[in-house]
């Protein structure tokens, strides 16, 4: 596997869940302690007191400050150290801090040089949390390489297999795949031209609708962020009329093995149905933890105690998105060692 990008931003939380309390994160192996300030804005820094290396996170939060739970120095959310109970206070005794945003409903962290950090990089999530869609979030603890899980999401083909009591279709031998680059970041789509209506659109169209084109759209953008439209409109009828739901994927690299995976599932159609939340939900529990996690968690096991037979894999025409992301990846990963 290689080595994640350290100059991005990555999802860290939901926002829903940064509380006036300490949280402790790892990210591309660091430790990570967040909190929420009095007025509401996140707040990074490394999750290790600079005295003996206690986890801030098992300390008190007092105000904005957060006070050690071993002896007692106390920081502020720039990591500046501003009380010492034994004296006067060392130079050195200060924390690093991480730029943190709150946007969209997720609390992202920038891992590289702080001054690289630039709020207008990262992607557009807006829908996320915008009036004109519901939106079902969830997350996962992944044993397994972030790369595993952003293939896994680039390879819409398994669905017919690890999914296969979902999406199992005969029309699955009529899509026709389309990937491609636009600067750095990389679409994947698929269009089932004349298809059965989907189950999960089944309702939702109008009901003299029996025969649609259906389209799956991924979109990935560095460094481990993506999301999928599926649309669904009477077959022949224009692309822009079609019903749509928006998944969105945020896979966060916590260590070589393990990585933090953020899950949402946004729809404009029946808003404040709850039965229409219980079967998203139930398809986000039995799809992704329940059939994609032990497959990905097994590849990893394998490549782990073999990792001389990942070096030449075969090649399929279904790799293209996970082919071409690599390319990307392996490009910005150069241009940091620069
Ligand atoms: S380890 Fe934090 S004050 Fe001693
Ligand atoms: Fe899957």
């Amino acid at each position: 596997m290689e080595k994640p990008l350290r100059e991005a931003w990555y999802a860290v939380l939901w926002s829903d869940d940064l509380t006036r309390s300490l949280h402790s994160r790892v990210v591309l192996n660091t430790l990570i302690l967040l909190f929420r300030k009095e007025n509401g804005d996140p707040a990074a820094l490394l999750d290790v007191c600079p005295h003996r290396c206690a986890p801030l996170s098992r300390g008190k939060l007092k105000g904005d400050e957060v006070e050690c739970g071993y002896h007692g120095l106390v920081f502020d959310g720039n990591g500046r150290c501003t009380a010492n109970p034994h004296g006067g206070i060392p130079k050195a005794a200060q924390v690093r801090r991480f730029p943190v945003l709150d946007r969209y409903g997720v609390i992202w962290i920038w891992t590289g040089n702080p001054h690289r950090a630039d709020p207008a990089a990262l992607p557009n999530y807006s829908y996320l949390n915008d009036d004109n869609h519901r939106t079902l979030k969830d997350s996962l603890n992944i044993k397994a390489s972030y790369e595993l899980v952003v293939d896994n999401l680039m390879d819409a083909s398994h669905a017919q297999y690890v999914h296969a009591g979902f999406f199992k279709t005969e029309a699955a031998q009529n899509v026709r795949q389309k990937t491609w680059r636009d600067k750095n970041t990389i679409h994947n789509h698929y269009i089932t031209p004349s298809r059965s209506v989907p189950p999960s659109f089944a309702g939702f169209l109008p009901s003299e609708v029996k025969v649609v084109d259906y389209y799956i759209e991924f979109r990935w953008e560095p460094p481990s962020l993506l999301s999928n439209t599926t649309a669904v409109v009477a077959a022949g009828r224009p692309r822009e009329e079609a019903v749509e739901k928006i998944g969105t994927h945020l896979v966060t690299p916590e260590t070589e093995t393990t990585c933090q995976y953020f899950f949402a599932h946004s729809r404009t159609f029946a808003q404040g149905d709850a039965t229409v939340d219980r079967n998203i939900s139930n398809w986000q529990r039995t799809g992704f933890q329940e059939q994609d996690e032990p497959m990905i968690e097994a590849v990893q096991q394998v490549r782990h105690r073999f990792p001389e037979l990942t070096q030449n894999p075969v090649l399929l025409s279904i790799d293209a998105g996970p082919v071409q992301v690599q390319r990307v990846l392996q490009e910005l990963r150069k241009l940091e060692e620069a």
